[in-house]
C-alpha cells in the first residue's frame, strides 16, 4: 500500500482553525491556502478545502458510496456507520424522485415561450437611463419564472412566502460553522419559522392541486404522478421537501449567474461587442425560441465562461464516509470537505490566462475536450450533479438575449460590483444603467 499524507493547515488552533482569516477575506484566505498547501489543505482539525481537480472528480464520483452530501446539522467529526449511509442513499434517492423527468430538457422547451414572455413583461418596465439593481431586477423576474414552472401561474401567490425562506437561509448559513442545534440563534429561530410557514402552505397547495389537478404540466404535476423507490406515490410531506429544497437551488443560483454575466459584458467591450453581433446576426431582430440558443454560440460561451470565473455554486461539501485514500491524501470517515470550484476553475494547469473573461477559449474543441472534469463543474458532476441546467440554461440564455435586443447596460462610471462570497457567490450591489440601442 503506498503512503498517504496528512493535509496540511496554515495555524493550527484548537476549535476555530482558520476560521478568523477565513471570516476576514474568503477568497483571499483560500487562495492563500492553495498556494501555500496544494491540493488538499486543512482548516481546522475537521474540515478540509479540495482544489484539485482530480481529487475533486474523485470526491464527485464517489459520492454516496464514500461521500455524502455534507448536512449542516450533523456534528463534524462522528464518523458515520454502513447503516447511516445506507439510509442517507435512500433518502437521497427518495429525494430525486420524479425531478430527472420534471427538469428535462423537452420539458423546458416546452416551458420556454413563457419564459420569455415573463421576460419581455419585465424588461417593458426599464426605462432609459435608468438605475438597476441588477440581482434585484433579476430576483423579480425569476421568482415569477420559477413558481410558473413549479405550480403554475397561480403559484405566484407563494413568492413573498418563497423570497423570505430564502432570504433566512441565506441570512443561517452564511456561516462555515453551524452552532449546535440546541442554540436558539435568532437567524435559526427565524429560519425554522419561515421554514414551518412554507411547509404549510406547500403542504395546502400540495394536497389542493391533488383534489383537483390543474391541466397545465408543472414540477409539481410531475411530481403527484412520480413514485419512489418502493414504486409507490411520494408522499404530500416529501413533495413539500423536494419541492422547498429545490426552490432554492433554482433561484439563486440562476439570478447569480445573470448578475455576473451582465456584470462581465459591461466591463468587457470586446466580448460585449461579438456578443451583441451574434444575437443581431443571428435573430435579425426577430424573437428567441429556446432552439435559437444552440445558433448562438458566442452567448453559450460567454455564459460558460461567466459560470467558470464566477460559479454561483463556488463550494461543494461532503462529509467523509470512509476511512482511506484520496489521491495520496489520508481521509478519515467523520471529516468533512469543501470542494473550491472557484479556485478549481482558475487552474493555470488547465485555463490559460485563468482570471481572464475569454468566452473564445470555449470555441476551441480540442480545449473543450481536454478539460478536466474536474476543473470545470458550475454544475457539479457524478451523482448529484445538478438536474435543473437545462432550465437555469434556457433561462439565461432566453433572457440575456431579451435584454441584448433593447438595451445596453453599462456600469456607473468608478462603480465595481464586489463579490459576495456566501452560500451562493454573488455580486454585492450591482447597479447597472439602462442606455437604449
Ligand atoms: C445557474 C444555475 C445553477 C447552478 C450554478 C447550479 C449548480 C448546482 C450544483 C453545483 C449542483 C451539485 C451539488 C452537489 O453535488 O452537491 C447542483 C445540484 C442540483 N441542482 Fe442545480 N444549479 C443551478 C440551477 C438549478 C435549477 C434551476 C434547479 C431546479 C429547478 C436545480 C436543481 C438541482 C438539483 C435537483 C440538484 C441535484 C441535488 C442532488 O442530487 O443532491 N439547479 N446544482
Amino acid at each position: 500500500m503506498h503512503e498517504t499524507t496528512q493535509p496540511q493547515a496554515l495555524t493550527n488552533l484548537p476549535m476555530v482553525g482558520d476560521l478568523v482569516h477565513y471570516e476576514q477575506d474568503r477568497l483571499a484566505y483560500l487562495k492563500h491556502l492553495k498556494e501555500r498547501h496544494g491540493d488538499l489543505a486543512r482548516f481546522d482539525h475537521n474540515l478540509y478545502f479540495a482544489f484539485d481537480p482530480e481529487i475533486i472528480e474523485q470526491t464527485l464520483l464517489r459520492t454516496h458510496q464514500e461521500f455524502i452530501p455534507d448536512d449542516f446539522i450533523r456534528p463534524a467529526g462522528i464518523p458515520y456507520s454502513t447503516a447511516q449511509i445506507q439510509e442517507k442513499y435512500v433518502q437521497w434517492k427518495q429525494f430525486r424522485s420524479g425531478l430527472p423527468k420534471a427538469l428535462h430538457v423537452s420539458r423546458v422547451q416546452a416551458f420556454a415561450p413563457t419564459i420569455s414572455a415573463l421576460a419581455e413583461q419585465h424588461l417593458a418596465t426599464w426605462h432609459p437611463r435608468q438605475q438597476l439593481n441588477f440581482s434585484s431586477e433579476m430576483q423579480t423576474l425569476l421568482s415569477r419564472i420559477t413558481v410558473q414552472y413549479f405550480f403554475g401561474a397561480a403559484g405566484e401567490a407563494l413568492i413573498p412566502l418563497i423570497n423570505a425562506f430564502i432570504d433566512a437561509r441565506f441570512q443561517f448559513f452564511n456561516s462555515p460553522y453551524s452552532f449546535p442545534k440546541w442554540f436558539p440563534h435568532p437567524k435559526r429561530v427565524r429560519l425554522r419559522k419561515l421554514a414551518r410557514q412554507l411547509h404549510g402552505r406547500l403542504l395546502e397547495w400540495v394536497q389542493h392541486t391533488r383534489e383537483h389537478p390543474a391541466e397545465e404540466e408543472t414540477l409539481l404535476s410531475f411530481l403527484l404522478a412520480a413514485t419512489g423507490r418502493d414504486e409507490q406515490p411520494l408522499t404530500d410531506h416529501l413533495i413539500c421537501l423536494i419541492l422547498a429544497a429545490n426552490l432554492f437551488q433554482a433561484g439563486p443560483t440562476t439570478i447569480s449567474a445573470l448578475s455576473w454575466l451582465w456584470w462581465l459584458l459591461a466591463e468587457h467591450a470586446e466580448p460585449a461587442q461579438k456578443f451583441y453581433q451574434e444575437i443581431d446576426h443571428v435573430l435579425a431582430g426577430r424573437a428567441a425560441v429556446a432552439s435559437d440558443l444552440s445558433q448562438l454560440k458566442y452567448v453559450e460561451c460567454a455564459i460558460k465562461e461567466t459560470l467558470r470565473l464566477y460559479p454561483p455554486v463556488w463550494q461543494i461539501g461532503r462529509d467523509i464516509a470512509t476511512d482511506g485514500d484520496l489521491c495520496g491524501y489520508t481521509c478519515s470517515n467523520g471529516k468533512r470537505i469543501r470542494i473550491v470550484s472557484y479556485l478549481a476553475h482558475r487552474d493555470p494547469r488547465y485555463f490559460q490566462e485563468p482570471d481572464a473573461f475569454r468566452p473564445e477559449r470555449w470555441l476551441d474543441e480540442e480545449f473543450v475536450r481536454k478539460v478536466h472534469k474536474g476543473a470545470y463543474i458550475p454544475f457539479g458532476t457524478g451523482p448529484t450533479r445538478c438536474l435543473g441546467s437545462p432550465l437555469a440554461l434556457t433561462e439565461i440564455g432566453l433572457i440575456s438575449v431579451l435584454i441584448a435586443q433593447r438595451f445596453h447596460l453599462r456600469l456607473p462610471a468608478k462603480k465595481h460590483a464586489k463579490v459576495s462570497p456566501h452560500l451562493v457567490l454573488r455580486p454585492d450591489k450591482l447597479t447597472l444603467i439602462v442606455e437604449p440601442r
